[in-house]
């Protein structure tokens, strides 16, 4: 899956490009506070179960809401009568499935929207057992139609056509684990194959999960989408099946749809005209057998969408028919794409086709069911003038994604969530991969530091991380670790890897990973098994050392480490010494704790210049410290290590080497410094300040050299990290000199961008051009405000305004939000106007967040009430947006805040199970506290709502311990950084 780009987000103003979102944590305080409350939570949680679990089955299209999984959610602790047994959510292993013949019919229109299923699943069972247990989530089973029949013995001579009926003694829910039971009147017996056929009716929910419903609107009409999103425990909305990734099965699907609509699955289908009693505008499309593939990847789409294939036909786009020539880019390079993981695989793609899927209404960003992909919109389509390059980059990078995938998750699966980030993680890297093959100009490899590595260091910089690879249980815990650590970090020490074994040997160990695997499932240690005997057959690891020992020491723990370098300048050596990096050292409890990595250890020198080398030439092998006794470097030279920021871990040096190292920044010749290792040092020197384990002075001074940086990878890095300064100091005295001082940094690459759209800019050029302009208009500055303005201005006076935007799409984003800024009424009412007439999803995004940048409260706070109505014009996937880009105003951000606490019932029952989306919107309405007050009124919010919380306690939590580092973080350094700025700028 790809997440949506709420939570990938571009909410903070200075990030428009590319920014993604950061923040939040979780303190020891705040943890036993809402330890206490948890326990309370529970003892309310196990009575409501009790009282509602006799009726909260089979509710048939009733209203979801948070009740569902929300109250029992997130922590697999619950049990009926015992809060403190964990409760086993897993299957029984007893039987299992074979193969799936499943029909469905659903009612695509209002006051319908159900569906009618059959399901056949042919089974074996492992030991002698009396029950069949499934999953199956709100569905009206019709028990008095459940059989289970046992197969013929085929031993030749005995001819019986009949299957025997197997008698049933009663069915019965296990609501919490969401389990249907067949309780069988005999024994079923080990080494028999059994066929279990269930009837079924089902509920097309408007929750973006399961089998749901989408709509879209032509002219004053609505047409209806019947579409699914599994990942990861939602087939069991649709189909009563054995929905755990490990059991794979074969699966044939047939679908009833409308004759004016279509449908597609998996596979390919072919038409069955034969009338379907009771149903004469109906008609099945059967679809063939399925290779073995895991539930969560079962996919089909009944809708009226247009669609156009590749030229050998194998990859085919679906979407709106107004949108479909939007579809011309990712139809160009999917099929590319595919060709080239066939390559970097050696593995062919397995099924005979490939589509793609454009939806209007789509939770994560897009989902990899395997040769069906589904996207959100602007996941997909870009439309050359209207689009821009970050919308062009957005569709390479997620279609390259889902692609990955079709390998790496679908070919072979991890045989249980715990191992969801090494699915993503891998997808996560090779995107770039991918990406790169069909874009070199873009350098995404480059990119990946700031994009992927810096960014995920931010989080993971948290005491409330967490590791990559997690035990989890109940779905609320899975949905919970699809977060940008399990993806970023994942992909980080992926990547990591990719670089100390080489790139053949990864490849090669991987290769042999998959065709071992296929069609099964696979935990990590079978990676690194893999790998291993790859990386000793080719002589790259020593034969003592495993990868699976280098890598449990990155994906089993939390965090990552500092590596701090002191020089002894009179011999020539350097002492090394590895810590965990905390942005916020807990003073609440001292931890003996003391984490431990196997760190590959690259560097380079002032006299060696070799930024290329990324073999490590040392390891620190879980050890706390290590001496390099010749750096071959004279007292006079800087040394830089981590080199092209391969490694997943920050550097620290000692004051002198920091001195050299500014030094060398500040001459002509600084682009001796690779580029990667530029913006390394930048995101380094400021984390490490605000951490405070360097001088602020020292870190303020390596930004310096910015004033004559031209190159995208260093600014975004110094636009991410001094976007913290902004968001803290903007509300203290003394903004004045920081805005004073940014301004002089940009002055000479606003010269040198200038706020044109040039056709034809490399990719990094336009993206640093946007990274600029959207600082320097929201610092005031007046050339970029004018320009702005005046650009707006002309769009409004337009003759025919929605064909005819004269703004060019990549300065879209900084125009909108400052002639909105700046502007009234008028200009507000303007941009609303276009949002709701344009046919762009991406458009219709960049306008979302402009329509936030308003200074007009009372405009502000209608917006945020639209967000959460029904037929307001906003979508339900796009309300965590409105609320980010309200809380990125610094006007709106109290308001936001003051709105969900006022709201959250509403919003609750508005968002139902989605916990995403109330996640999303509690983390972007939090992040810019950083005052007693506000921390104070986050706890009485967390009081206020103790017993619902549960569905977002992870977020709640972060937001207390980022609350409470950002008033320490004011306390501490407010000061010093102001007295640096004064003198700066004096
Ligand atoms: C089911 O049993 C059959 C016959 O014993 C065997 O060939 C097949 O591999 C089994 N399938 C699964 C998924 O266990
Ligand atoms: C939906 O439509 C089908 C087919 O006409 C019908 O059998 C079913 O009862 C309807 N369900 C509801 C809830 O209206
Ligand atoms: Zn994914």
């Amino acid at each position: 899956m790809t997440q949506s780009r709420e939570v990938l987000a571009m909410m903070d103003a200075h990030t428009t490009t590319f920014g993604r979102k950061r923040g939040c944590t979780i303190s020891r305080c705040g943890a036993f506070l809402l330890g206490t409350l948890f326990l309370l939570s529970l003892v309310i949680t196990a009575l409501l179960v009790y009282h509602f679990a006799p009726c909260a089955d089979g509710a048939l299209g009733r209203q979801h809401d948070a009740s569902d999984s929300g109250l029992f959610a997130g922590r697999g602790f619950l049990g009926a009568n015992s809060v403190s047994t964990k409760l086993d959510v897993r299957l029984p292993r007893s039987v299992v499935p074979v193969f799936y013949r499943l029909e469905l019919t659903p009612f695509i229109w209002e006051g319908n929207f159900t569906f009618n299923g059959e399901v056949k699943i042919v089974v074996n069972v492992t030991e002698d057992t009396r029950n069949i247990t499934l999953h199956a989530v709100d569905m009206k089973i019709d028990e008095a139609a459940t059989t289970v029949q046992m197969h013929p013995p085929d031993n030749n001579g005995t001819i019986r056509n009949r299957m025997e009926d197997v008698g049933i003694d009663k069915q019965t829910n296990d609501t919490l684990r969401q389990f249907h039971v067949i309780h069988t009147a005999g024994m079923l017996k080990a080494g028999k194959q059994y066929t279990v056929y269930i009837k079924y009716v089902g509920y097309l929910n408007d929750y973006l999960q399961g089998f749901y419903r989408s709509s879209y609107t032509v002219g004053n009409q609505t047409r209806w989408i019947a579409t699914t999103q599994f990942q990861p425990t939602d087939a069991r909305r649709a189909f009563p099946c054995f929905d755990e990734p490990a059991l794979k099965a074969e699966f044939e699907i047939h679908i009833a749809r409308p004759k004016n609509m279509t449908s597609i699955s998996n596979m390919n289908g072919t038409v069955d005209t034969t009338p379907i009693v009771g149903l004469p505008s109906y008609e099945w499309d059967r679809y063939e057998r399925s290779v073995p593939m895991s539930t969560y990847l079962v996919a089909f789409v009944v809708s009226d969408f247009a669609t156009q294939r590749s030229d050998d036909g194998k990859v085919g786009v679906w979407v709106r028919s107004e949108a479909l020539d939007q579809a011309d880019y990712s139809l160009k390079i999917a099929p590319q794409i595919l060709k080239y993981f066939e390559n970097y695989f050696a593995i062919d793609f397995p099924l005979p086709k490939m589509d793609m899927v454009a939806l209007p209404d789509f939770s994560a960003g897009a989902m990899e069911n395997w040769g069906l992909i589904t996207y959100r919109e602007t996941a997909m389509l870009y439309q050359e003038g209207v689009s821009t390059n970050s919308n062009k980059q957005r569709v390479a990078t997620v279609v390259a994604h889902e692609l990955a995938h079709q390998w790496f998750g679908n070919l072979v699966t991890p045989s249980w969530w715990t191992d969801l980030w090494l699915n993503e993680g891998f997808a996560s890297y090779v995107e770039y991969i991918g990406m790169n093959a069909v874009e070199p100009s873009w350098k995404v490899l480059e990119q990946f530091v700031v994009h992927e590595l810096q960014n995920v260091f931010a989080l993971d910089a948290l005491a409330s991380s967490h590791p990559i690879s997690v035990e989890v249980g109940h779905p609320d815990e899975i949905s919970e670790i699809f977060d940008r650590i399990s993806y970023g970090k994942g992909a980080s020490i992926i990547r990591m890897m990719d670089h100390f074994i080489t790139t053949n040997v990864f490849k090669r160990g991987l290769s042999n990973y998959l065709r071992e695997r296929a069609y099964q499932s696979a935990e990590q240690n079978d990676l690194w098994d893999a790998l291993t005997k790859q990386a000793h057959k080719d002589g790259v690891l020593d034969k003592s050392i495993t990868i699976n020992e280098i890598m449990d020491t990155w994906t089993l723990q939390t965090g990552f480490p500092v590596v701090t370098v002191n020089r002894d300048y009179n011999r020539g050596s350097a002492t090394l010494t590895q810590e965990r990096f905390l942005l916020q050292t807990s003073t609440t409890e001292v931890s003996d704790d003391k984490p431990l990595w196997w760190i590959p250890i690259t560097y380079t020198s002032q006299n060696v210049l070799n930024f290329n080398e990324t073999i490590p030439s040392r390891w620190m092998q879980a050890e706390p410290t290590i001496t390099l006794s010749n750096l071959n470097t004279a007292a006079n030279e800087w040394v830089i290590f981590n080199v092209q920021e391969t490694g997943y871990y920050r550097v620290n040096y000692d004051e002198q080497n920091w001195r050299l190292i500014i030094q060398e920044l500040n001459k002509a010749s600084f682009k001796s410094i690779s580029t990667i290792n530029r913006a390394q040092l930048l995101d380094d020197a400021l984390n490490l300040a605000r951490a405070g384990r360097l001088d602020y002075a020292t870190a303020l001074d390596v930004t310096s050299y910015l004033a004559h940086e031209t190159e995208y990878l260093p600014w975004k890095a110094a636009f991410t990290a001094m976007g913290y300064l902004d968001r803290m100091l903007v509300k203290t005295e003394g903004y004045d000199r920081f805005r004073i001082f940014a301004l002089k940094l940009l002055d000479n690459i606003y010269k040198q961008t200038g706020f044109k759209d040039i056709h034809g800019d490399p990719q990094l050029t336009v993206f640093t051009r946007i990274d600029v302009l959207s600082w320097a208009c929201s610092l005031g500055h007046k050339d970029c405000v004018q320009n702005a303005v005046t650009q707006f201005h002309n769009w409004q006076i337009t003759p025919n305004p929605d064909n005819n935007n004269p703004i060019s799409p990549n300065l879209k984003s900084v125009v909108y939000c400052t002639a909105i800024r700046v502007g009234g009424q008028a200009e507000w009412d303007f941009a609303w106007e276009r949002y709701q007439k344009t046919n762009v999803g991406s458009e219709k995004d960049l306008l979302l967040h402009a329509l936030g940048c308003t200074r007009e409260t009372w405009i502000l706070s209608r917006y945020l009430n639209w967000a959460v109505t029904e037929n307001s014009g906003i979508r339900k996937q796009d309300a965590g947006r409105v609320f980010g880009s309200v809380a990125n105003n610094v006007i709106g951000q109290p308001l936001a805040f003051n709105y969900l606490r006022n709201q959250w019932k509403r919003i609750k029952t508005y968002f139902g199970t989605s916990l995403l989306t109330i996640n999303n919107i509690i983390k972007s309405t939090t992040k810019k506290m950083n005052t007693a007050y506000e921390l104070k009124a986050l706890y009485e919010f967390e009081t206020e709502h103790s017993a619902e919380l549960a569905i977002a306690r992870r977020a709640v939590q972060q937001t207390i311990e980022q609350t409470e580092a950002n008033i320490k973080w004011l306390d501490r350094n407010h000061e010093t950084i102001l007295n640096w700025l004064k003198r700066a700028t004096a």
